[in-house]
């Protein structure tokens, strides 16, 4: 039938859809603050459960709140082909990292049943609880307990800021579902998602081919020094840990200067007890260290860790630091990499190879089932930013990228 190669998104509708979805936790400068399993969270939950549902889709929750909506295909002896993404964001995110993956493949699925057309193999859209890592670290985490990489418990251990749980927090939001994590099986999944980088708009291609995710590494420092009194301490006898955090997180930043493409980044720092007349006794902050090439994140982790104790020592502080997160370099499935290439060519979208420089979800699924990706471009490169923007034409390449990619999959099922 023609209409294989010939199904149309709706770009319009899906626009509609994002902006719908942005009064979930919108933010006054245009962004959304929906923490994950944050009450924002489950108001954007219940929502995409109730869409999926008016399709005729089945949509199930794992154990640890992944949800999963299927609509069945011709065969009934075949896993899903799964599209995947997150509705959670940063404290200060925009309206696409994450969002667009779900409700591009939510326009897919709409598009598909306005059709009438029915797959090979089932069709399947998952929403994964906390990739975005900033209110319980690490990053991708369910992602992760689906692909066996973490344990259940230890996702229901994570804690905020605030010592609260993240196992408590779901059950409160009643999305703590009755499948185990990883029961809940599909072939194989497409992500799509911005960019989050410049490449693709300095470059003037509407299309990112995505063949894998560089390696990244998070640790926790907590510099210790003592409280003093900043009147009546004399300079050279206080032991200032922020001096000492400041300079450790300028030295972080030069070890990312000497392994470009490598990136190093602080980007929470609790100062304490944070008082304007205190010489700050403690300092807690955050490393993420990235590159491509695991060999080379072995140096820059080792150039860290060499430049922190010097910095102690010169200032008299103490300090504990440790390794919380590594998830190493991904390269994605080459079958489905070229369902991605051809569905950019046939939709006629310049597109280009590009590793991603973010975490997603699609970096742990790719260890259980084939997985890749496909980017758009965003304003400036700009995301974890309420500023974050991409165009109506943009979103819509991605979804009608990720429905041609997903169609020239499910072909192999015939
Ligand atoms: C996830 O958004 C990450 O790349 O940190
Ligand atoms: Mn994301
Ligand atoms: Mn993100």
């Amino acid at each position: 039938m023609t209409a294989k190669t010939n199904l149309t998104i709706n770009p319009q509708r899906l626009w509609d859809t994002l902006m719908e979805t942005a009064k979930f936790g919108g933010t006054p400068k245009g962004g959304i603050k929906r923490l994950t399993v944050s009450d924002e969270d489950k108001r954007v939950r219940d929502w995409f459960k109730a869409e999926c549902e008016k399709l005729g889709m089945t949509v199930e929750v794992d154990e640890i709140g992944n949800m999963f909506a299927t609509r069945p295909g011709k065969r009934k002896d075949v896993a899903p082909i799964a599209m995947g993404s997150h509705l959670d964001t940063q404290p200060t995110g925009g309206k696409f990292d994450g969002v667009l993956g779900v409700l591009g493949a939510l326009e897919a699925m709409r598009t598909l049943v306005d059709m009438g057309y029915e797959s090979n193999a089932p069709l399947m859209i998952v929403n994964w609880t906390n990739e975005e890592g900033s209110r319980f670290a690490p990053a991708m985490l369910c992602s992760g307990v689906y692909a066996g990489v973490f344990t259940t418990d230890y996702a229901y251990s994570r804690e905020d800021r605030q010592g609260i749980k993240l196992g408590d927090e779901l059950e409160r939001i009643g999305y703590k579902g009755k499948h185990k994590a990883g029961a809940i099986k599909f072939s194989s999944m497409f992500e799509l998602h911005i960019e989050q980088g410049p490449i693709l708009e300095a470059e003037e291609k509407m299309i990112g081919v995505v063949t894998g995710v560089q390696g990244m590494r998070w640790y926790e420092v907590t510099v210790k020094g003592q409280e003093s009194h900043t009147g009546a301490t004399p300079m050279g006898l206080r032991k200032n840990a922020l001096l000492a955090a400041a300079r450790m997180i300028d030295a972080i930043h030069q070890v990312g200067m000497a392994h470009l493409p490598g990136v190093a980044s602080v980007g929470l720092i609790e100062n304490r007890p944070n008082s304007r007349n205190v010489v700050p006794g403690e300092v807690f902050f955050t490393v993420d260290l990235r590159h491509p090439d695991e060999s080379v994140l072995d140096k820059m982790e080792a150039a860290y860790r060499a430049a922190l104790p010097r910095i102690a020592d010169d200032l008299r502080v103490e300090f504990e630091e440790k390794c919380i997160w590594k998830s190493p370099a991904v390269k994605f499935a080459p079958e489905l990499i070229e369902c991605v290439r051809s569905g950019a060519k046939q939709a006629g979208y310049a597109s280009r190879e590009m590793a991603s420089g973010a975490g997603h979800d699609a970096a742990y699924i790719a260890r259980v089932a084939p997985t890749t990706m496909v980017f758009v471009p965003c304003l400036g490169g700009i995301s974890h930013n309420e500023a974050e923007s991409t165009t109506l034409e943009e979103c819509g390449a991605g979804a009608q990228v990720l429905l041609n990619a997903v169609l020239a999959h499910d072909r192999s099922f015939a």
